[in-house]
């Protein structure tokens, strides 16, 4: 696997130190350099040890990519004196393989950079990308050009894809095209594909791959990412009760995810650790379906080490938590062992599935879905080809009904995926375990380094195919681009009233801005309110009503002692229409509402309480708001003082101007949460603008809004921006779970027809 340890010098000490001692040099590093890049060793020289060239990108390893130390202290492949190692351009594959037109400029072969054009002879006309350029992953950008003449045949020409020839010129029903790859390059995808009466063709246009060709982080999760969500939203959610307990079942069964991550030889820490990170990720962004998958996670070399097994699942309830944790606390560098044994892996997973028939009795057993992932290279040394035990996986799920063009009523039930990763991958292995075999769906992925793991990950969650997921976010660092900040607060809102009043605010719906009541003055009309949003459908979004608590009544305590009382601070502003959800613009999550009981898994009927008491549970709870600047928008850091904190928090009222009360009670109500000061910690504190923005957390990848920014005591800050709390400085913000039946009655509204209402619990 791949390891980035630089250990050569430090080899070639120890090995002298040692000489005399029981440990020895197998191999030596006599013309192991390599020209134009460096190379790092798994395990020094000892044997067992792998050679790992690198080479800056754009460029790859010539002619070896790896080195093994053979027991008998010579490296295999053997470098040749004839032909040193270097580090080649990157090529790409033979364009010149289009039909009916030209490839210009025409050479002999394609490098890294190089641009090409097509254009078609006259009578034919020309689909894909008529110019692309060669990718520092061995790929052409864009789309494969082909030219065709419309034949009236039932399917379109599928063209033929760099690198690649093709049998079969007739494009009717039934009819079938071949494509094998040229010289040393190899097929990934369908080498067949076959016209469908729907004038489709079967399966996916392959490509020619070199051993340096690789998938990017983005194509990975593109094509993964559609693949299990398809699964992951098949198998929606359903209230079942066992054993008087509401469960949260699948409507079509049960999905049974496997994850092996090969870790042989792996001496390097952070590859595990990214290991690790990935496989959190992955579990994580699955968590962000109503889908409430049993796993079965195993590190493996030669040996299994267990993270979580699916019995442990089916046992009772393992929350997701402890899966994490599990993850998070497992050291596998002291159980390393020599040897590679994947068949383990799949083995493993048989008898799992085994167990779990057993358990659920062969009807049971038919709804259940099981969906494999391993990393690996697939450079296994021990136990044989895990091929056979493949064919016994799809056996036992496919119920011995093989799998053929008149049935595939049980292939949705198997998925088999690999991660092949690394600096060398052994492909001709690999690449015939993926189930199912040929299909649209990609399942086999060839990436060169783990890290890249992670973001693949992170970007599977394509927001516009899950809409109704409130709240969803990615997590960029914020001092990303704009366009970055965006997708991390995807639902924050400008609102501008005539005579240059700002606010911020949130967007809740897709229809609905939440906001704050004073930001409105008595007589402002809903042409006067401007939305800001980009959904790239116009950045000004017209208004077409907006709507205060009717409790709100800045004069209602005047007489009292609070010359501005803020209570029930809080409005809604209706758009003229929808806004466009995108990974950058999406609704938050609200309080007491079904989608955000789901964003905080909560199983079963849950309740407004239930979810309170999650978000708001110790007496210092950590949460944020937003703040413009200019164009940019900086997240705020503050405690709401809960419990036996508030009161002293609230007293500081007294201090505001236009405050004479004597009871801080008074002018903070029970409906206001109070952040701000420097103890215990060193809180933000509001500006002028903040107003309206909303006051979040986020759990998982979700974010759920509590608060509505009100108020302050002092005003700091006029310009705007992350200015520190000073000791008496307090905000008080308008909690959502006291303000749920206005909310309730303008956003869950019903009885219209105008848009759609959201659900709140009973
Ligand atoms: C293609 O790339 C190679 C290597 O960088 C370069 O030497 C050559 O000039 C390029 N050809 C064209 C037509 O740009
Ligand atoms: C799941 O069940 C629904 C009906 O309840 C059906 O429409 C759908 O096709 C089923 N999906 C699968 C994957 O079986
Ligand atoms: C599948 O076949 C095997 C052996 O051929 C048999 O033992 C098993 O009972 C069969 N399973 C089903 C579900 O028919
Ligand atoms: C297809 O599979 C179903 C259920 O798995 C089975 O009932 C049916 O007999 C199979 N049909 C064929 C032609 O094998
Ligand atoms: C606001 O409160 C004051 C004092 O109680 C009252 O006189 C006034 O009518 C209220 N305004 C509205 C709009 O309810
Ligand atoms: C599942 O339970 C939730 C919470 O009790 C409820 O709102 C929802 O309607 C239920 N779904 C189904 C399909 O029964």
């Amino acid at each position: 696997m791949g390891f980035s340890v630089s250990w050569s010098w430090f080899a070639a000490l120890s090995c002298l130190l040692l000489m005399g001692g029981e440990v020895w040099c197998d191999c030596t590093e006599d013309n192991m350099q390599i020209e134009g890049g460096h190379y790092t060793l798994t395990k020094r020289l000892e044997k067992g040890s792998l050679l790992l060239y690198h080479c800056p990108e754009g460029y790859y390893p010539y002619p070896a990519l790896t080195r093994l130390c053979q027991p008998d202290g010579t490296w295999r492949p053997a470098p040749k004196r004839h032909s040193p190692q270097r580090c080649r351009i990157i090529e790409c594959p033979d364009p010149n393989v289009l039909e009916y037109g030209n490839v210009s400029p025409p050479q002999e072969k394609y490098f890294l950079h190089n641009e090409t054009t097509y254009e078609c002879y006259s009578g034919y006309s020309f689909r894909g990308s008529s110019s692309r350029v060669c990718l520092p992953n061995g790929k052409w950008s864009g789309s494969t050009p082909i030219c065709s003449r419309d034949t009236g045949a039932n399917c379109a020409d599928p063209g033929i894809p760099p690198g690649a020839s093709r049998t079969g010129n007739s494009f009717d029903i039934d009819d079938t095209v071949k494509y094998s790859c040229i010289g040393n390059l190899f097929l990934m995808g369908s080498s067949e594909r076959v016209c469908q009466e729907n004038g489709q063709w079967t399966g996916k246009e392959p490509a020619c791959y070199y051993k340096h060709t690789y998938d990017t982080p983005l194509e990975v999760s593109e094509a993964f990412g559609s693949s299990i969500k398809d699964t992951l939203t098949t198998l929606e959610s359903v209230n079942d009760t066992q054993e008087g307990r509401i469960i949260r079942i699948s409507k079509n069964g049960t999905l049974n995810i496997y994850i092996a991550v090969d870790v042989s030889e792996s001496i390097d820490k952070n590859y595990i650790k990214q290991a690790k990170e990935a496989v959190t990720k992955l579990i994580t962004k699955i968590a962000g379906f109503s889908v409430t998958p049993n796993y079965d996670i195993v590190f493996f070399s030669s040996e299994i080490f267990d993270i979580v097994r699916i019995t442990d699942f089916m046992k009772g309830n393992v929350a997701l938590k402890t899966v994490k944790d599990k993850l998070e606390s497992y050291n596998v560098v002291e159980s390393i062992t020599a040897g590679t044994d994947l068949n383990l892996v799949f083995r493993s997973f048989l008898e799992q599935m085994a167990l779990i028939k057993q358990q659920v009795g062969v009807e049971g057993f038919k709804e259940h879905h099981h969906v494999i992932i391993v990393f690996t290279d697939g450079a296994y040394n021990m136990g044989g080809s895990p091929a056979p035990t493949v064919e016994k996986i799809k056996n036992m799920v496919y119920m011995n009904h093989t799998i053929g063009k008149q049935n595939q009523s049980r292939e949705d039930y198997l998925d088999i995926y690999i991660f092949a990763i690394g600096a060398e991958i052994f492909d001709d292995d690999l690449q015939p375990l993926i189930v199912p075999a040929g299909t649209s769906d990609r399942h086999y992925f060839r990436m060169k380094d783990i890290k890249d793991l992670q973001e693949t990950f992170d970007e599977i969650i394509d927001e516009n195919e899950v809409k109704g997921l409130c709240g969803l976010h990615r997590d960029y660092n914020p001092l990303d681009n704009k366009e970055g900040t965006r997708k991390m607060y995807p639902w924050y809102a400008y609102v501008n009233i005539k005579e240059g009043r700002k606010c911020l605010g949130s967007l809740v719906t897709p229809r609905f801005i939440l906001t704050a009541a004073h930001c409105f003055k008595f007589g402002d009309l809903p042409e006067d309110v401007k939305v800001e949003l980009d959904d790239g459908q116009g950045i000004e979004k017209k208004v077409k009503y907006f709507k205060l608590h009717p409790n709100y009544n800045v004069s209602a305590k005047v007489k009292e002692g609070v010359k501005e009382f803020y209570d029930y601070d809080v409005a809604l502003i209706q758009l003229d229409q929808d806004v466009q959800i995108s990974t950058a613009v999406r609704p938050i999550c609200i309080p007491c509402t079904q989608e955000t009981s789901d964003a905080l898994q909560l199983i079963g009927k849950s309740t407004c309480k239930q979810q309170e008491q999650l978000l708001l549970k110790t007496h210092l709870e950590n949460l944020n708001f937003l703040t413009r600047t200019g164009h940019s928008v900086d997240k705020k850091d503050v405690i709401a003082k809960l419990g036996d904190n508030r009161d002293t928090c609230i007293n500081h009222a007294l201090e505001a101007v236009g405050i004479t009360t004597k009871n801080p009670k008074v002018a903070v109500t029970d409906n206001f949460l109070c952040t701000g000061g420097r103890t215990p910690f060193r809180d933000h504190i509001a500006c002028t603008g903040d107003s309206g923005g909303a006051v979040f957390k986020n759990y998982e990848h979700r974010t759920i809004q509590i608060a509505v920014v009100s108020w302050g005591t002092k005003n700091l800050c006029k310009a705007g921006g992350l200015v520190e709390s000073d000791e008496t400085s307090r905000d008080f913000h308008i909690n959502l779970f006291k303000v749920v039946p206005f909310l309730k009655e303008v956003l869950g509204n019903d009885n219209q027809e105008e848009f759609a209402p959201l659900t709140f619990l009973s």
